[in-house]
């Protein structure tokens, strides 16, 4: 049988780093188009996103099509040498929809119709909604499919709406008889014995509305599994559309960072370019190695090079207090991804708008124009990655840490009536790369049901709900000679979050060496649990160990005194609590080295994040002060054209690529 080779994002880069952004010349007049376009070249821009908010312009009224505008973009671009990623505007509808059909309106849990006015303000689940989205779709690919300047499809835009309306939950009843098969499976799963919430009738299944107290945890579960599942409908119809139309060209949909709604592992699957939004907050002291975890989650789930579809030349204006860019940042963030493995950098979006809710946010072009920094930064930026394009792009390295993450454990654990709402899924989850950031170990991302042989180390920050085979698929990774390290709240649910005998599965208590789980003891803010070599934090918990596993560490003082915080069978650790953040640094460092995971290189300033791609090292200075670091042996510093040997310095946010 023949094997189908689906396109890939190396169609559209052709060997370069694609730079650019989203275009949205309908916000104004043609005649800024040939400027935009003659700086776009001077800055090196090679691609555009155009379409994603068009909606209204391409179908002014129900059915009518107004091409003529995007037609002449479209030519404009590929006489410029500019690539198309073309958009459908589907996230956006019209004011007509609405209005006509208020059925395509998504409603809130409390029962409220969200209006247009903003954007997003679609149902997934409306049929008419899709019949808009279907036709606006097949005559977009009708129309340019075949147009020189098209290189990319982009689907939607940032999918992330919840719908509680009658035709959801219509929708979300075939979808549970196609997961459960029979009420009494259903009822069985959701633990419907509990407060009196048998369901006798299909009709009487709604989506989880807002309720009186704590709503079912199963449900809510199964509500967010069918919203991915509603999401991922959407973008599939559509991309079968472009698909059938042009089966060379690939298919995007952009994903927002660690975004809750989407189970991005199941959508990574059904696109061909992985392409992800990332505005970490330019003062964030931790902004660089919140860039790196969303960078490596997103270089895992693309399995190979990425697209970093937005990012902000200057400030957002989504958050309190909005900054900009120090002189640099823009750059060295940039750069950080390509040495992450993207192979696009790209913004949201070209020229500042002047209107609208976003006028207020950066574009490649500033209010202050060609002569503002922010332009002058991004044409120097330009010139540098197509000057190291041919070195980087199609390169993928694998790495020799994993960190497991997983949607539905995440959605299983993060509910009404739990223990501690202290416990933050993605904290947590953030805790734990920082620690093997700051350690310079370059980790992959991984589904706990993916294969992790290649791994040496394997980490679960937290996957409270898994499947038996995912748990399966754990015990066989140490048993093959891998070395695994579990934080709390691990194993403690199967997938339908019905609890495991013992609090936490046998077999993982096994492996971990606990032989009782008798309590556990969250912790509140700013509380600690002292232990012989470090402070938890969060949480603690009373624990026998079996004879053959070893308290690594110990709490020290209080009702746990004494009792195991750190355990260890052999190849397999279990973190009862969450160590300060050096403790966990030192911990999981000392436990990778054990295993034989090396990072990238020794010595290297705290400040300075080192990164391999191909054979190409990454050098990322994030602190403000010159520092200087070793590099034993001589190199080739692609950026400067200059040679290296055994050191180097590196100024303010400043960057080396270096060959060996
Ligand atoms: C998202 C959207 C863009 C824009 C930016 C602003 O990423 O996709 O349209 O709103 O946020 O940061």
């Amino acid at each position: 049988m023949a094997v189908e080779k689906r396109p890939h994002l190396g169609d559209a880069t052709r060997g370069r780093i694609l730079y650019g952004g989203d275009y949205n010349p309908e916000q104004w007049p043609e005649e800024t188009w040939p400027e935009d376009v003659r700086l776009m070249r001077a800055a090196g821009v090679n691609s555009v996103t155009l379409g994603v908010f068009s909606w209204a312009k391409l179908e002014p009224r129900p059915g009518e099509r107004d091409f003529g505008w995007l037609d002449r973009l479209m030519d404009l671009m590929h006489d410029n040498g500019i690539g198309v990623v073309l958009a459908t505007p589907t996230s956006s509808p019209p004011p007509w929809m609405g209005h006509l059909h208020p059925d395509t309106l998504p409603v809130t849990e409390d029962g409220r119709t969200e209006y247009w006015g903003g954007r997003q303000h679609f149902s997934h689940s409306s049929a008419t909604y899709r019949r808009y989205a279907a036709a606006i779709t097949e005559d977009l690919a009708a129309r340019y499919g075949g147009h020189p300047a098209l290189t990319m499809w982009h689907i939607n835009n940032e999918y992330c709406t919840y719908d509680w309306s009658d035709e959801a939950a219509a929708r979300f009843r075939t979808w549970l008889q196609d997961r459960y098969g029979s009420l009494d499976a259903l009822n069985s799963a959701w633990g419907t014995a509990f407060w009196s919430q048998g369901y006798g009738d299909w009709a009487e299944v709604h989506t989880p509305r807002n309720a009186h107290y704590m709503k079912n945890p199963s449900q809510v579960l199964d509500f967010k599994r069918f919203t991915s599942d509603m999401l991922l409908e959407c973008y599939l119809a559509e991309r079968d559309i472009v698909r059938l139309a042009t089966p060379h060209t690939p298919v995007t949909s952009n994903f927002m960072p660690l975004w809750v709604g989407q189970d991005a592992w199941r959508w990574a699957e059904e696109e061909d370019v992985v392409s992800v939004d990332l505005y970490p907050d330019p003062r964030d002291p931790l902004g660089a190695q919140q860039g790196a975890l969303v960078q490596d989650m997103t270089r895992s789930q693309a399995r190979g090079p990425w697209m970093l579809m937005e990012q902000a030349a200057g400030p957002v204006n989504w958050r309190g207090v909005n900054h900009p860019k120090p002189h640099g940042l823009n750059r060295l963030w940039s750069l950080q991804a390509v040495a992450r493995g993207a192979d696009a950098v790209c913004y949201f979006q070209w020229r500042q708008s002047r209107q609208g809710a976003e006028k207020f946010h950066s574009g490649m072009v500033s209010h202050a124009g060609e002569e503002g920094r922010t332009y002058q930064e991004i044409k120097r930026l330009g010139a540098e990655l197509a000057a190291i394009s041919g070195q980087v792009t199609g390169r993928h390295t694998a790495h020799d840490v994993a960190v497991l993450h997983d949607w539905h454990a995440w959605w299983a654990g993060a509910q009404d009536g739990r223990l501690s709402n202290q416990v933050d899924y993605p904290d947590v989850l953030k805790a734990w790369h920082r620690a093997l950031w700051e350690a310079h170990l370059t980790t992959d991302f991984a589904h706990p049901e993916h294969d992790l042989t290649a791994y040496k180390v394997v980490v679960v920050p937290q996957l409270y709900a898994l499947t038996d085979a995912a748990i399966d698929n754990l015990l066989a990774y140490v048993r093959q000679g891998g070395t695994l390290v579990s934080g709390f709240l691990t194993g403690v649910a199967d997938e339908d979050d019905r609890v495991r005998p013992g609090g936490m599965d046998t077999r993982l208590r096994e492996l971990f060496g606990i032989r009782t789980l008798h309590e556990w003891w969250p912790l509140d803010a700013g509380e600690y649990a002292d232990c012989d070599t470090f402070r938890g934090t969060l949480w603690s918990e009373e624990i026998d160990k079996t004879e053959d596993a070893a308290a690594e560490a110990s709490y020290k003082g209080g009702e746990l005194d004494g009792l195991p915080a750190v355990l260890r069978r052999g190849r397999a650790w279990y973190l009862s609590t969450l160590p300060e953040p050096g403790a966990l640094r030192e911990l999981l460092a000392g436990i990778a080295t054990g295993a034989g995971a090396r990072p990238v290189l020794d010595g290297l300033p705290d400040q300075v994040e080192a990164v391999r791609r191909g054979d190409l090292l990454f050098l990322l200075h994030h602190g403000r002060e010159p520092v200087t670091v070793p590099v034993p042996g001589t190199h080739h510093d692609l950026l400067t054209g200059t040679a290296v040997t055994d050191r180097l310095t590196l100024d303010r946010y400043g960057v080396a690529v270096l060959r060996t």
